[in-house]
Order: C-alpha cells, then structure tokens, then sequence
C-alpha cells in the first residue's frame, strides 16, 4: 500500500473510533469497577477475557456483557464461562440497571449472590449446575422484579430452599429448581394465583419433597408446565394426595407427576389444553378421561382401569 493510502486509512479509523466514542455515553463508574472486580474474582479475566483488550465493560470486547445506552450494564451472560468462586454481594449491588444474570454451568460456590439492596430490574437469574451450597435469607426480597429463575442441578445443603420471601416475586412466569436437594413438604404457595398471577412453568422435579398438593392449586392461574416428577423422599413420607388438584388448571399443556403416590385419577376431558401427562408409577386408579390426543402415561399404575 502507498504512504498516502495507509494515512487515509488511519485518519478514516481515527475519525471513526473518536465519532463512536463522542456519540456513546460512558460507561457508568460504579459498573466498571463492580465488573472488574468480578472479572478478578471469578476468573472471567482469564477464561472469558474480560478486561484484557479493554477496562470498560460496555466496550464490546466483553464476551456476553451487555450494556444499555446510558452506559449502564443491562445484561451478563457468562453460562458456561469456566467461572468459579464467589460473585462478590457488593459488585453486584453496584449493578443497579442490571436485567439479566445468566452465570449457569460454572464452578460459583457457597452461597448464591445476594445485594445488599434490591435490584429492582432484575428479571432474569439463571445458576443452573454450580456448586452453590446456600440460599441466604430474604434472598428473593432483592429481586421484586424477578420473572424467570432457575437453580436446577445444584446440591443445596440447605434443602428448605423456599424461604417464604419467594412471596415478594409476584411477576415470577417461570420458577425451575429441580434436583436440588430440596428436603421439603410440597410448597403449594406456588399454586396461588393471587400471589403469583403470572406463573406458567413450574419445575421441582427430583427433590426429596413430600405431603400433597391442594386441592386448589393452581386454580385461576396460567401454569401450563408444571414437573414435580421422582421424588426421592428419604422418609415414608411421599408426595401424593388426590391428582384431582389438576382440574382446575385450566391452562396446563403439559404436567408430570411421575414415580411418586398420586392416588385417584379425575376427570380431565374438560382441559382442552392439554397435551401430555406423564403419572407414570404412582397409585392411581380409575378410568383415564383426558381430552382426546393426550399423550398419557401411566405405566406402573396395577390399578389404572379398576374402580378405586
Ligand atoms: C484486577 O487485577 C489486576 C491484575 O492483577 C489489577 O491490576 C486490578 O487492579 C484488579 N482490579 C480490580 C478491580 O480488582
Ligand atoms: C446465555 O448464552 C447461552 C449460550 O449462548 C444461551 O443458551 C442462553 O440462553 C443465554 N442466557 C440468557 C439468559 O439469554
Ligand atoms: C393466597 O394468597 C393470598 C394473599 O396472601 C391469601 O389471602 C390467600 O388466603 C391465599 N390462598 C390460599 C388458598 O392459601
């Protein structure tokens, strides 16, 4: 390349850069210091780069940080990052305008981040398959705007996961939390639609819960997911009750309650919704009414098809 083409392109570059820079608004201080200290902390200088071509997180060399156009972190993503240790409670609470918190499949330990005060836009907690042990207390209080949270595949020593400030989340849609050692009676709060009028999926599959669910659970709700399949209680105590519960989920497409002591079938025809039903190895008994196209499976039920 000719002297007076290389200078054009730097002055082009130059310009650019100056233009970007000039039209962006800078990243806000409190963020950058809370996620370079998290990029030290978890390891995410190394694994995932962060910081090493630029200090500021809103820079777009970040790998799965978002920021918003007041120069404000909105989203991290760091699923699968190769994280471990702790994301330090007082770096977190600097990231007041933070939306999204996805740090699943990582190596994060002990207990799950809480900030010191609420993050009011938070919607989205995804800690999925770490090594956390604990969920501290009024944990959920800090997040009032919480809309998705999963915790799945994480052996919690403290298995009584649902302190009752899970009450404060009433936008909540989704709430998965399967095979966590949760050592509980079943927690039918989860099936009150005034407390939590926009829940849809729910997911306990795999925990060591027991007693039964309400007759009314989930009545008038928008549940349509809903697995609290395999139980593995550790006492005689097993989850079950009357599978009638689902009759007044109007909204369910898809339930599993299999390998647990759900007694008598009801009548299902009515949940025009309904799509697959898994009650497989259960007690139940009865004839089997479901709308027509279901996909049910009740294996290991010697008396389905008898009266009960
Ligand atoms: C992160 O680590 C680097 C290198 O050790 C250090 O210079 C920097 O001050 C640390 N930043 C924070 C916020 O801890
Ligand atoms: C984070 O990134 C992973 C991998 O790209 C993706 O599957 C996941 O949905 C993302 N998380 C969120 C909360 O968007
Ligand atoms: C559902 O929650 C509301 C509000 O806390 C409460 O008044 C009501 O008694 C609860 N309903 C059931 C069936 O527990």
């Amino acid at each position: 390349m000719s002297a007076p083409v290389v200078f054009l392109i730097i002055v082009l570059v130059v310009c650019a850069t100056s233009w970007g820079a000039a039209t962006a608004v800078p990243t806000n201080a409190d963020d950058a210091a809370a996620m370079q200290s998290i990029a030290n902390s978890t390891g995410a200088a190394k694994s995932l780069g962060w910081g090493v071509r630029s200090l500021d997180p809103c820079a777009g060399t970040w790998s799965g940080v978002r920021c918003g156009d007041t120069g404000r972190v909105t989203s991290i993503n760091a699923s699968r990052g190769g994280l471990t240790g702790m994301l330090d409670a007082a770096d977190l609470s600097l990231l007041t305008s933070l939306v999204e918190l996805d740090l699943s499949f990582n190596d994060f330990r002990l207990e799950l981040p809480k900030p010191s005060q609420p993050l009011a836009g938070l919607r989205t907690l995804d800690f999925r398959s770490n090594n956390f042990v604990d969920i501290p207390d009024g944990f959920f209080s800090s997040f009032p705007a919480l809309e998705m949270f999963a915790i799945d595949d994480i052996d919690l020593s403290d298995a009584l996961v649902l302190k009752d400030d899970v009450a404060t989340c009433s936008d909540l849609r989704s709430f998965s939390a399967n095979n966590v050692n949760m050592n509980d009676v079943f927690p039918n709060i989860f099936g009150n639609a005034s407390l939590f009028p926009e829940l849809e999926s729910l997911s306990l599959a795999r925990n060591q819960l027991w007693g039964v669910i309400d007759l009314d659970f989930g009545k008038n709700g928008k549940i349509n997911f809903q697995d609290v399949g395999a139980q593995h209680s550790i006492s005689d105590s097993k989850l079950g009750g009357i599978l009638r519960f689902i009759t007044g989920m109007e909204n369910l497409v898809e339930l599993r309650v299999d390998h647990n002591s759900f007694g008598p079938l009801p009548d299902a025809t009515h949940l025009v919704n309904l799509r697959s039903v898994n009650a497989a190895a259960n007690d139940l008994c009865g004839i089997p009414k479901f709308p027509a196209g279901t996909d049910v499976d009740l294996d290991g039920n010697p008396n389905v098809g008898k009266e009960c």
